[in-house]
């Protein structure tokens, strides 16, 4: 819906023509809308209104962690899900507002710990009955008491990629369900301890209704077996996952899961939280990139499409087989006839690949394109391999622009190297 193609202009995201930005900024270069971002943030919120639900909305920071990103969500009401010290201060530095964080991960450092009870966030979700005493004892030490969540495994199968599958109890994450109500009661006679209630999160890219409302619902049933014990038991966090249409799939739907929430905990009276990361940032944004090189194909097999950009900069199909839409950026090439080609990147693996056997109308050297969808899990998991900077970043937002990171400079790759002065001095 924000992206469209324009007989002069070329392909139009928002109202900025990408090659405008191709041309100025050149490529690889991320591309996030802004105005994107809040249209479906207002989007989600909606629906969980029309459904009677108010949950709060915590953007996991770890789909995409830039700070005009932060901003532009905050500014629409959203806190924060961080995994770690360093994104729970990054969401500080956005201006996100301690008492709209949350925290989760299988392995919080006592460090991360004592920054979290000190900032005095919204809750820690404790992922293991051996985490649960160390919070206690990190919140003892530093005088304070921690508002926590037990993060539940209910041993649920999301459906999606196994890499990115959360909730089964042969993951490492979150406490055994037939545990939690014993670690809750035991949560709450701990000294430095507040515990709130339960999180869960089963996974990411769930386009099915059916692993959330069993989810919810085994949830659900642990709180009324809890409160049975005459413990209290304030607050469900339903974690994130909601899924997005890269290909085929039917996005899921905002108002499916506010249904899913209302039909299993809406009459629990509790206050509720999300953690939504992909279904807000995944459509906003886009990466372009330009064909470095057509190589053709052997024996009549298909041509590969060389890119600029490559696998440390989107990661995504080379670690899970991904499926990424790519179009090209000017209207000329748009209306070639199209052809089966492999497009790939320069790093020196055959992992390396975005696309095999793609139809897509026929480009050549110099073309332009973009890779639909890589606003989350994109830019945050880019590593520098193969001696590559750090993409651009770039914000539109309706007809404005800004590049909001600069290219890495190559220099800065070696910048903090230091060699040890017992080896021989640099040759000049
Ligand atoms: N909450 C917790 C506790 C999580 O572990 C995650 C994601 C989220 C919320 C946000 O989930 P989302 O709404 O984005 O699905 N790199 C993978 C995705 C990893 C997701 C990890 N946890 C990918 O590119 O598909």
């Amino acid at each position: 819906p924000h992206l469209s193609m324009h007989a002069l202009d070329g392909l139009v995201f928002e109202d900025v023509p990408l090659n405008a930005i191709a041309d100025a900024v050149g490529t690889p270069t991320w591309v996030m809308g802004a105005g994107t971002l809040r249209a479906r943030y207002r989007r989600l919120a909606g629906a969980l209104r029309d459904a009677g639900l108010a949950p709060s909305i915590h953007f996991a920071v770890k789909a995409n962690d830039h700070l005009a990103v932060l901003r532009v969500l905050a500014a629409e009401g959203a806190g924060a899900d961080v995994v770690s010290g360093g994104e729970l201060r990054r969401a500080r530095a956005a201006g996100i507002p301690a008492a709209g964080i949350v925290f989760s991960g299988v392995g919080k450092s006592r460090d991360e710990l004592h920054l979290a009870v000190t900032e005095g966030i919204a809750h820690i979700a404790v992922e293991s009955a051996e985490e649960l005493d160390v919070v206690s004892d990190v919140a003892v030490a530093a005088g304070r008491t921690a508002r926590i969540t037990l993060r539940v495994n209910p041993d649920v199968d999301a459906g999606t990629h196994e890499k990115i599958t959360t909730g089964l109890s042969t993951n490492k994450f979150g406490i055994a369900y037939a545990r939690a109500a014993d670690l809750y009661a035991r949560a709450a006679a701990l000294p430095g301890l507040h515990p709130l209630g339960f999180s869960v999160h089963i996974g990411s890219q769930i386009v099915a209704m059916g692993p959330y409302r069993a989810a919810f619902a085994r949830v659900a049933d642990l709180v009324r077996a809890v409160r049975a014990r005459g413990l209290s038991v304030g607050l469900v966090d339903c974690g994130g996952g909601l899924g997005i249409r890269y290909r085929d799939e039917v996005e899921g739907a905002p108002m499916a899961l506010a249904g899913a929430i209302r039909a299993e905990l809406g009459d629990l009276d509790v206050r509720l939280a999300i953690e939504p990361g992909r279904w807000l940032a995944g459509p906003a944004g886009v990466l372009l990139s330009r064909v470095i090189l057509r190589k053709a194909g052997q024996d009549g097999l298909p041509p590969f499409l060389i890119l600029d950009a490559a696998m440390n900069d989107l990661a995504r199909p080379s670690l899970y087989d991904s499926w990424h839409g790519i179009l090209p950026l000017s209207a000329r090439d748009a209306v070639q006839p199209v052809e089966s080609v492999n497009v790939v990147g320069p790093v020196c693996e055959s992992a390396d690949s975005f696309a095999t056997g793609r139809m897509l109308p026929r480009m050549g050297d110099g073309a332009a394109v973009a890779l639909l969808d890589t606003g989350a899990y994109g830019m945050v998991m880019s590593s520098t391999y193969n001696g590559r900077p750090l993409a651009a970043q770039v914000l539109v937002d309706g007809g404005r622009w800004s590049v909001i990171r600069a290219r890495q400079p190559v220099e800065s790759l070696w910048a903090a190297d230091r060699v040890p002065d017992w080896l021989a001095p640099q040759p000049v």
